[in-house]
């Protein structure tokens, strides 16, 4: 007979509740940023500057609504995955204190206005250090509960988490090689252009191991688990994740086209970035086939909703991210309002929504009850979706004027616009960002109540029960 097994879902709760928390921070500090670029005044000095806050943003973003969440989805897969109970409940508890505590410093030291000034690695190097013992301390339960598995077949989604574990690991420490001068200032162990394309390689694998290996593990076991049907081919999800981790290695210096960084270096991660397309697709194909039959659910299952529409917007990114690594094609976007488009087309489309369909279908199960409102659900969906087209869709066109503004030239050949005459212009679509943000907040925070009304309902019938 069949041992049965019990999954340790508080530390599930634990991370998902304060990926939640650290979101909502994310989303109100956006707001406030997006407001701070329209109306100057709204800076208020040192500590509330656009220059401070806007890595609180990103921060808070990406590592306490993706790296919270992560967790605890991880955590969730895996024990299931496995079929066995979490390696280390202790070291989970650990892991989930010393996680809030290094989010809550770092936003402290971002506002105090201590930073590397390395996108994505602001952090100055006791944090880093931190999160260092944060992460190898998740690798570690994550690993040895995979390696003492009871189930043979290792589905896909575990390889998706392994490169995850294993490239932030690799990816941060090499970033992060500094000499330290006091406790709150270090300085870069690389210098020039070395620096530059160490940052870039770590930047651009952020993209592939925070905002595309995690949502991948979880759009590939949310995904059959919500429609009731298995994926199409679990053969076409392995090629395509190992081609998809040997080729984003290699695309870091589209980041830095037409800079002093060798020719070949920057035509290399070029070539590499449209290959990129190829496995991209493939997990958006996999996506695709595996509704067959399954397209009324579209309508039925708002899980199904947020998952396809999330993949869709992936499709999207990995379309304009290669073309956008195209020199000609970058010339004419870089420095444009464009690329914070395609970030959050990214950010707001592809990886929150399949993250909000992940805490939607745990919640419940966790809970052992249903969902409070899938009418909110579905309100919240269609929140998220407008809100997040608005915001990058006006973010394109601004692009696309600023880009054909900053190259218009003059018939003696001066250039028509100075950069400011080209920020100039953008206030229509800075205020068409706010308002996308405003409605996604909006949403944000319907999906939060309908979380708390869940557990709560819960709470309430296990009383009514054990009474
Ligand atoms: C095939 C896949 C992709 C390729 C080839 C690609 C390519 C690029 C390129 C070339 C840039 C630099 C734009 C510029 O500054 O001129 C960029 C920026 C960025 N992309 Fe993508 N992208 C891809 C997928 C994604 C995905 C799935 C996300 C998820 C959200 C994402 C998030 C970002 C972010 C956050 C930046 C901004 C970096 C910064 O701070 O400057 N990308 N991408
Ligand atoms: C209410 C929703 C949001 C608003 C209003 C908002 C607003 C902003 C603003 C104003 C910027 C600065 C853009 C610039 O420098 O020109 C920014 C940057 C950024 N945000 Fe958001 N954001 C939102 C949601 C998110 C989410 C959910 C994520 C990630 C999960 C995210 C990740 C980022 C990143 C990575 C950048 C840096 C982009 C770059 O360097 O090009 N944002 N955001």
């Amino acid at each position: 007979m069949e041992e049965r097994v019990t999954y340790n879902d508080d530390i599930v709760k634990g991370f998902v509740f304060s990926g939640i928390f650290w979101g909502m921070a994310a989303l109100l500090v956006g707001i406030l940023i997006s407001y701070q670029l329209i109306d100057p005044k709204l800076n208020y000095s040192p500590y509330f500057t656009y220059g401070r806050l806007r890595p609180l943003h990103t921060n808070a973003a990406l590592f306490g609504w993706g790296i919270g969440s992560f967790m605890g989805l991880f955590f969730y897969m895996t024990e299931r995955l496995t079929r066995s109970p979490l390696w280390s409940p202790g070291l989970a508890r650990l892991q989930l204190y010393l996680f809030n505590i290094t989010i809550a410093l770092a936003g402290i030291s971002l506002l105090a206005g201590m930073n590397r000034s390395k996108e994505y690695a602001e952090l100055e190097w006791p944090l880093a250090i931190m999160i260092v013992v944060v992460w190898v301390i998740f690798s570690v339960n994550v690993l040895m509960t995979i390696i003492r598995r009871r189930e043979e077949q290792m589905y896909i989604s575990l390889w998706y988490i392994i490169a995850t574990l294993v490239g932030v690991a690799i990816l941060y420490v090499v970033n992060n090689l500094e000499v330290p001068v006091s406790f709150t200032k270090s300085y870069s162990a690389f210098a020039g252009t070395n620096d530059a394309n160490v940052q870039w390689w770590y930047g651009h694998n952020a993209v592939a191991m925070v905002l595309t290996t995690p949502p991948l593990a979880i759009f590939y076991y949310f995904l059959p688990k919500s429609t009731g049907t298995p994926i199409y081919s679990h053969r076409i999800g392995i090629i395509a994740f190992w081609s998809l981790v040997f080729m984003y290695l290699w695309t870091g210096a589209h980041h830095l086209l037409w800079t002093p960084v060798p020719d070949w270096v920057q035509t290399l991660a070029m070539a590499f970035s449209i290959m990129l397309i190829a496995p991209s697709w493939g997990a958006v194909f996999n996506g695709y086939l595996s509704m067959n039959g399954q397209w009324h659910q579209m309508r039925e299952n708002y899980l199904v909703k947020f998952l396809i529409f999330g993949i869709s917007f992936y499709g999207l990114q990995t379309l304009q991210g290669p073309a956008q690594a195209v020199r000609t094609f970058s010339g004419f976007i870089h420095y444009t309002d464009w690329v914070p488009g395609h970030v959050h087309n990214g950010a707001m489309g592809w990886v929150s929504l399949v993250v909000f369909a992940g805490i939607y279908f745990i919640i419940p199960r966790i809970y052992r009850t249903e969902i409070h409102s899938v009418r909110l659900a579905n309100l919240h969906f269609w929140l998220a979706f407008t809100g997040q087209l608005i915001y990058s869709v006006s973010l394109w066109t601004a692009g696309v004027q600023q880009g054909w503004m900053l190259r218009a030239t003059n018939p003696d050949g001066s250039l028509s616009h100075t950069f400011m005459e080209t920020v100039a212009e953008l206030y229509p679509y800075w205020h068409a960002r706010a308002a996308g943000g405003l409605i996604y907040l909006a949403g944000f925070a319907i999906f939060v109540w309908n979380i708390v009304m869940t557990v709560r309902s819960s709470r309430r019938q296990q009383a009514a029960e054990a009474a």
